[in-house]
């Protein structure tokens, strides 16, 4: 019996915004114990963006007015935002809808996805579903990060590894030759525990303490996440393939969540794929969480390495913890 999902769907342009600011190893060196020598060989991460003052709704925003305007819509022409975010400006209102009223996208939806990392193949999927279903036709999707606002500066663990940053795809239903073929998304609470920001809310409320304690930073066991990700993600990956009835050979583009090299270089190496395949800026711009995917998305689409026909595996995994993947051709 096939799973293959089969539905017709076009991507019709894609949109980035990146903060001016780089923060290099080497800045990083003067800020924690660490050295350029350890963030390259254990991460592939060399520099990452900074945002100055910018919220994550601007990132967003301009992300997205670009994707808009490269899919040649009006924003009247959108009917759905949907903004996959780990550092929303605040936790209400939502990114989406501050997004939604800038672009002056009138006729639509918007509401912010939180699923760690793996938000934006959620938001993707999410997107993806309600065209194939009819219930949307433009769906403006946007993975957006200022993450150096929640990240502890006095913790080695984490501060190397993240960046600020945002990514816009505009997908839209339609028969122009693009297809999912697959879209798979899965959790285990039961590690929970895994990436998390403790405090500010229901369970562990703003007080003295929690700010004594910096628990309202980002707080990473980021060992039991490699094991975690190295155990489930290399057969998961094989399962959505084989769900798309593909082979690994026969995707043209593997855009894995920006995480870490040894991570992306581990699942290519078992699915026997050339490093080539792989579009990678993780050494630019580091870990940008909900926004990692789009813009490596982005960037291979406008020089031309992702073009029309091309079949595109985009996977995630993150706090939650969450992972996914979804493939489709262009
Ligand atoms: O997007 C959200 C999902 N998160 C991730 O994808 C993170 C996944 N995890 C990773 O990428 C890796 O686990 C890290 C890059 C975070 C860490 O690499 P690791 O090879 O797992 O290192 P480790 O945590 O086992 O630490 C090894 C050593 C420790 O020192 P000792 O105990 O061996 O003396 C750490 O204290 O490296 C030390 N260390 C550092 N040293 C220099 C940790 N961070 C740093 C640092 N600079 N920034």
């Amino acid at each position: 019996m096939s799973d293959r999902l089969g539905i017709p769907v076009r991507i019709l342009g894609t949109g980035k915004y990146v903060p001016e600011r780089v923060l290099s190893n080497f800045d990083l060196e003067k800020v924690v114990d660490t050295t350029d020598e350890w963030i390259t060989t254990r991460t592939g991460i060399k520099e990452r963006r900074i945002s100055e003052g910018e919220l994550t709704s601007d990132l967003a925003y301009k992300a997205g007015l670009e994707a808009i305007e490269d899919a040649g819509l009006k924003a009247e022409e959108i009917d759905m935002i949907l903004v996959a975010t780990n550092s929303p400006d605040t936790i209400f209102p939502g990114v989406a809808p501050k997004v939604q009223n800038l672009l002056g996208a009138v006729n639509a939806g918007a509401c912010d996805i939180q699923a760690g990392c793996t938000g934006c193949v959620y938001a993707l999927s999410m997107a993806f579903a309600g065209i194939g279903s009819g219930m949307w036709k433009n769906v403006l999707v946007i993975g957006a990060e200022v993450l150096s606002r929640i990240i502890d500066w006095s913790d080695r663990n984490t501060c190397v590894l993240f960046g600020d940053g945002a990514g816009a795809m505009v997908i839209s239903a339609g028969k122009g030759g693009g297809c999912l073929f697959a879209a798979e998304l899965r959790a285990d609470g039961s590690k929970s525990d895994f990436i998390k920001l403790p405090a500010g809310l229901v369970e562990r409320p703003a007080s003295h303490e929690t700010v004594d304690n910096r628990e309202h930073f980002v707080q990473m066991k980021g060992n039991e996440v490699f094991k975690f990700v190295n155990k489930v993600l290399p057969s998961f990956l094989d399962e959505v393939c084989e769900k798309a009835q593909l082979s690994s050979e026969e995707i043209d583009w593997w855009i894995f969540h920006q995480a870490n090299m040894r991570i992306i270089e581990g699942v290519l190496k078992r699915t026997k794929q050339p490093k080539e395949k792989a579009v990678i800026n993780l050494d630019k711009y580091g870990n940008t969480s909900a926004a990692s995917v789009f813009l490596a998305f982005h960037d291979a689409i406008k020089d031309g390495r992702i073009k029309k026909g091309d079949k595109v595996l985009i996977t995630s995994f993150g706090a939650g913890m969450t992972y996914g993947a979804v493939i489709f051709s262009l």
